[in-house]
């Protein structure tokens, strides 16, 4: 019986779901952070459930041939990345492996995932920043949360981060020390709580969102961004609430563009501060350049984009097909994404709807399969994935191509196991099935390394009908 508190050392086994390692004690399974496969390691029990327990690393007596030294000083502390003490080359291998596992043990589905593919900037790649700001005891700090806590570690710089970062953190404790106030969470008081950023084509976008509906010393921000960025807009956004939703309703421009347009493969993009932008340029190009060859070049097929954001890859995959739907709910984002028809003079060839797959997508999907010679299919959910009623619709209408995004294996998994048959609801619950031949078969699988020195991975799929359907 293991008990919390107590040492142990113990050869870890395999990877767990989370990207930890895992050791067995006494038959239980044992989580442990930063600990990899074959490593001989010295850890304390801090949890004990049921039939699984986590052990805290405290010392790695025999390490593995993947280890490295992890170069960011608050790496083991803050929840921002957790691979970085993984070398790279096997960081891609156990991403791979991470999505083949997922798709053998939730949907029994046996499929060879091929290397994922490398980021050529393993540090830098992130274009979007989303820091806490809160008043403790210690003080005001501002950096990231510690995982699974809302303790924030402070941070002068995040070596995922592009490296305008260090600049932008200097900006924001300026303002601070301006005397505004920052969140204090346990008494729910306090103005300035986040500060979310993003750059988009050489534009800075940043947002300060706080918890009162006015603005405070906002000249004196404008002036030390102005120092670092030579082009930003900044909104005020307001957020009242206590729970863990970082924005509020209300965007308020304070400095600069409204929209900041950006131009990629020959498309300009308008993006505002709530539209979804893949978080990485390179990988996001890669992907959707791949995307584009997957659907292919058909004047008579209709192309529906679920989960379309704002409208960029509806944008791409409209120059083949006779005419691309884009679904997304978030309002802001449709309004992008119809101005980014219009500014490319694409406009006759999409139609962009607001609302949510779930409700919208079965009747489009019915309807055009009438209308057009063959339909396609984009799915680029949230890491929750599809709802049923998407994939049932799927089934139902049998587009002849469905290529799949995904940031989340185990969503993957679940979605593709129902669409090629291998899965089944018995009730409100998911059974494996015997059915070799499914409406679909995986054609292409490639996971892409969006997310460098995280246990994060990208992978693409196309499901093909079955010939003999
Ligand atoms: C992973 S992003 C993909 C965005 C876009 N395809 C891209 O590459 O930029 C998922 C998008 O789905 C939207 N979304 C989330 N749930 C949705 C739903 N039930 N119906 C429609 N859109 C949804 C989000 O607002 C977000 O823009």
């Amino acid at each position: 019986m293991l008990e919390k508190n107590a040492e142990y050392q113990v050869t870890i086994d395999n990877f767990g779901a989370n990207g930890e390692g895992v050791a067995h004690l006494d038959g239980v399974a044992v989580f442990v952070p930063y600990a990899l496969p074959a490593e001989k390691v010295k850890i304390k029990i801090v949890k004990v459930k049921s039939s699984f327990a986590f052990g805290k690393l405290l010392e790695v007596v025999v390490p593995s041939e993947s280890r490295r030294e992890a170069v960011c000083p608050v790496f083991y502390k803050c929840g921002g990345c957790n691979a970085q003490h993984i070398k790279y080359g096997e960081q891609l291998k156990i991403k791979s492996q991470t999505v083949a596992d997922c798709l053998r043990k939730i949907a029994g589905i046996d499929v060879t995932v091929p290397l994922t593919v490398p980021c050529e900037n393993e540090y830098r790649y992130r274009n979007k920043l989303q820091l806490p700001v809160r008043h403790t005891a210690k003080g005001n700090v501002i950096g990231f949360f510690r995982e699974g806590t809302h303790d924030v570690v402070p941070i002068d710089d995040c070596l995922i981060q592009k490296k305008w970062c260090f600049s932008l953190i200097q900006a924001v404790k300026l303002y601070i020390e301006s005397g505004v106030d920052c969140y204090d969470e346990e008494k729910n008081k306090g103005y300035l709580k986040h500060v979310v950023a993003r750059e988009v084509g050489g534009n800075l976008i940043v947002v300060i969102v706080v918890t009162e509906n006015k603005v405070k010393n906002i000249d004196c921000f404008i002036d030390v961004l102005k120092r670092s960025f030579p082009s930003f807009s900044l909104f005020v956004n307001y957020n009242p609430r206590g729970d863990n939703v970082v924005f509020g309703k209300e965007f308020r421009l304070v400095y600069g563009e409204e929209k900041t347009v950006v131009a990629v493969n020959g498309i300009n993009m308008p993006m505002g501060p709530e539209s979804f932008m893949q978080v990485n340029d390179e990988m996001r190009d890669a992907i959707y350049e791949r995307v584009e060859k997957l659907i292919g070049s058909n004047g008579g097929t209709a192309v529906i984009d679920a989960y379309s954001g704002a409208g960029f890859l509806t944008a791409l995959l409209a120059k083949n097909a006779a005419h691309a739907y884009g679904i997304e709910c978030v309002k802001e984002a449709v309004d992008c994404a119809d101005k980014l028809a219009s500014d490319n003079g694409v406009s006759d060839k999409i139609t962009n709807i607001c609302g949510k797959c779930e409700e919208v997508l079965p009747d489009l999907v019915k309807k055009l399969s009438r209308e057009f010679e063959s339909v396609s299919v984009v799915l680029d959910p949230p890491r929750k994935g599809c709802d049923s009623s998407v994939l049932f619709a799927l089934l139902d209408a049998k587009p002849q191509k469905i290529v799949y995004i995904s940031c989340n294996p185990s969503s993957l998994a679940r979605d593709l196991g129902i669409l090629t048959g291998k899965l089944f609801y018995y009730g409100n619950e998911l059974k494996k099935s015997q059915i070799v031949n499914g409406e679909y078969e995986i054609d292409f699988i490639q996971p892409f390394d969006m997310f460098p020195n995280t246990k994060h991975v990208e992978t693409l799929v196309l499901l093909k009908r079955r010939i003999e359907n």
